[in-house]
């Protein structure tokens, strides 16, 4: 018999990708958030042949292609969340049986997940996940590069399922040392939506907590509708992600250079206002005793909004000073990586309670 493995691991379930984290952070990957129906072909070819980037799920007779794989090879695909929601409970379930299937590496692990979902999905959708996750699991995986398969059987103890900005929350506290709950407010600006949360006296606080619809991807695709009506070609937004992850100023459009900066900064001051009128909505909605002691700003758009973000935050006096804006290290990662630790801490005390 093989030694039983414990494994906590964090997962956040975004609109543009899957960030999942374990071996206290240092395992850590991101796949594109789509699920593709399988299609053979030329198999073998490809000079990647990572499992993380080939992922093939099996179950109940079907076959899925997950992440990189969807994204490229998939003919019929789709996404596992838009406006702001999960869109289906069992596609979530494959991708998180494919991606918990790149960290395991044997029979009979015993598993914690802690996952975030967006703010806007219901109670009830919450506990759906978190039972369907919860119990003997069968994995099958198979790599379409190699053809190589893997099949596991892990116990998922638990599957703790959160709102996603409450991963960066508990990953900066927890990295700042702090133990006690802080009153804060987390605005998680992702690809597809930027999600609210407050946090006060240790409560999720609902009425002040929810989604925009603007996001990173509102940016890109204004951008692309002036550049198409500049240049009378058509740009799709989902082309322009690199430009802005890389900070360019310059795109081409057919061999020709237009500069975007001007555009960019446009929107990015548009949406921000944006942002920042629901923040400041969503905060009115707290008692008059609620002192918001941190103002944490996560996500991808963290990188796009941020420093105007916290600007306006200061003029509007949601903080004394532009630097009480708490930006983590890694935005992207921050909400999987403080899930991760939830699940570490849930695992400890269950130990604890002689499990
Ligand atoms: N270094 C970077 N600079 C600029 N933009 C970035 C950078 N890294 C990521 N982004 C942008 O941030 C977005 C992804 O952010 P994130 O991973 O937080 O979104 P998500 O969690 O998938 O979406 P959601 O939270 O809406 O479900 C993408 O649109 C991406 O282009
Ligand atoms: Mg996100």
């Amino acid at each position: 018999m093989s030694k039983k493995t414990l494994r906590s691991v964090g997962i956040d379930l975004g609109t543009s990708t899957i960030k999942i984290s374990s071996n206290n952070g240092q395992s850590l990957v991101k796949i594109p958030s789509i699920i593709g129906d399988p299609n053979p072909g030329w198999t073998g070819m490809t000079l990647d042949k990572s499992l993380e980037n080939n992922l093939v799920l099996e179950q109940d007779g079907q076959a899925f292609f997950v992440g990189e794989l969807a994204r490229l090879q998939s003919e019929i695909k789709r996404t596992l969340a838009s406006e702001g929601k999960m869109k289906s409970i069992k596609d979530a379930v494959i991708a998180i049986k494919a991606a918990l299937s790149l960290f395991i590496k044997g029979d009979g692990e015993q598993i914690l997940i802690a996952t975030g979902v967006p703010v806007a999905t219901s109670q009830e959708e919450m506990s759906t996940l978190s039972k369907g996750l919860s119990e003997e699991m069968e994995i099958n995986v198979r790599n379409d590069a190699t053809g190589e398969s893997h099949n596991y059987n892990v116990n998922v103890q638990k599957c703790l399922v959160l709102p996603e900005p409450y991963g960066s929350y508990y990953q900066i506290l927890k990295s700042s040392g702090e133990s006690r709950a802080v009153d804060a407010i987390i605005v998680d600006i992702g690809h597809g939506s930027t999600d609210i949360l407050t946090v006060y006296q240790g409560r999720l606080m609902r009425t002040a907590s929810g989604s925009l619809e603007e996001a990173v991807d509102t940016l890109t695709t204004r951008m692309a509708r002036t550049l198409q009506d500049q240049t009378g070609k058509i740009i799709r937004p989902f082309d322009l992600m690199k430009t802005i992850e890389k900070n360019l100023k310059a795109v081409m459009v057919g061999g020709q250079q237009y500069d975007v900066s001007e555009v960019k900064e446009y929107y990015i001051q548009n949406i921000s206002e944006i942002i920042i009128d629901e923040t400041s909505r969503l905060l009115g909605t707290l008692p008059p005793d609620a002192w918001i002691e941190r103002v944490i700003l996560t996500g991808g758009g963290a990188y796009v909004f941020g420093d105007v973000l916290k600007e306006m935050m200061w003029k509007e006096n949601i903080v004394k000073s532009p630097e009480e804006v708490v930006v983590p290290d890694n935005p992207v990662m921050c909400n999987a990586q403080g899930f991760e630790l939830i699940a570490a801490s849930r695992m400890k005390a269950e130990k604890k309670k002689g499990k």
